[in-house]
């Protein structure tokens, strides 16, 4: 029997190489002493909610995103018995009394995956650990692509594979255009949101979406990349490309720049939940089945803060 009490507090993981078995849960990682508290906290719950609770297979839970995502964890203080009390069973008297102890215990979590991103997905597209496999009926291409022939050209080619570095990132490439993104503003994308079932309803998510949107907010330049620190090919860019009509981000010869657009992927049934944080759907984007589940692209455009410090 558990019981929530006190203030919850939430952590912060910055990006971190993750030495992370994909085929194991939580508790099975042979390098648990190596890996940072907050991230197994993640993938815990991450672990209950989408493998157990919604049967996504162990291994499409971690992906090649989470070493570069900043993630939040958000904890409960718990109250719970340890030790049920043990009574003589010819008198009835305890012989021991009942144990307890308070802890805190991962119950949400969420992260922010910097830009850049793999194309948007393909309407209809049937997607399984963050590949195409197939499409599906009832996709629908958004309005953009039916009024505009070059983006429907585009919806064709999206999500085909994307592009990546030698690192096996994805570069900057120009995506599709949809309603709310011109397809070469860089973005940072919010996911992996998940709450345990027993802790829903007490406005947790909502608080998850704030805090990492705020953090986004307020250091604005911390994914910036810098061709000269990261190295032209790490960011997908050819060498001297910064000048001509380049990839997405290379707006003006200058490298990519957050300007505060954020997006989600967002499974159907939750979108009420990222709308009540200010993001919008995307019908440019069309709809898409992840892991069996049908999702929409969502948008927030947030005020970024001019003296963001690059933390
Ligand atoms: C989706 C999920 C994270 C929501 O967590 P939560 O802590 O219960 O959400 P909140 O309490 O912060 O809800 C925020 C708002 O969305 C609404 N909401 C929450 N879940 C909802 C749902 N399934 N359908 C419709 N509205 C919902 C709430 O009513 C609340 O609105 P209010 O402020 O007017 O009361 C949780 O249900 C979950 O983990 N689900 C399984 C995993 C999942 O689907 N993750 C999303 C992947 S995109």
């Amino acid at each position: 029997m558990a019981s929530s009490s006190g203030t919850p507090f939430i952590s912060l993981l910055e990006p971190t190489p993750l030495a992370w078995d994909k085929t194991l849960p939580p508790g099975s990682q042979p390098n648990l002493d190596a890996i940072p508290r907050t991230f197994v906290d993640a993938m815990t719950v991450r672990t209950e909610v989408f493998v157990r609770e919604q049967g996504i297979p162990q291994e499409n839970e971690f992906d090649a995103d989470d070493a570069r995502s900043a993630h939040w964890v958000l904890y409960a203080s718990v109250h719970q018995t340890v030790s049920p009390a043990v009574a003589d069973p010819a008198t009835g008297d305890v012989v021991r009394p009942r144990r307890s102890e308070t802890r805190s215990v991962p119950i949400g979590t969420v992260r922010l995956v910097p830009f850049p991103h793999p194309p948007h997905p393909r309407p209809g597209g049937v997607y399984v650990d963050g590949e195409l496999v197939g499409s599906a009926d009832g996709g629908g291409d958004g309005q953009d692509s039916q009024r505009d022939p070059a983006a429907a050209a585009a919806a064709a080619a999206a999500g085909s594979g994307a592009s990546t570095t030698s690192a096996g990132l994805p570069s900057f490439q120009p995506d599709r255009r949809t309603t709310y993104h011109d397809g070469r503003e860089p973005y940072v994308k919010i996911g992996r949101l998940a709450v345990l079932k027993s802790f829903r309803g007490r406005g947790i998510a909502a608080q998850l979406i704030r805090t990492a949107v705020d953090w986004m907010r307020k250091h604005p330049r911390y994914f910036d990349p810098s061709p000269s620190k990261a190295g032209f090919e790490r960011l997908g860019m050819e060498e001297g490309s910064a000048s001509s009509a380049g990839g997405a981000g290379e707006v003006g010869g200058q490298p990519p720049r957050w300007e505060g657009l954020v997006c989600c992927h967002a499974q159907e049934t939750v979108v009420k939940v990222y709308e009540k944080c200010g993001f919008k759907v995307d019908e440019g984007m069309g709809r898409w089945m992840e892991e069996g589940i049908w999702h929409v692209g969502m948008f927030l455009r947030v005020e970024v803060e001019k003296d963001g410090l690059d933390v």
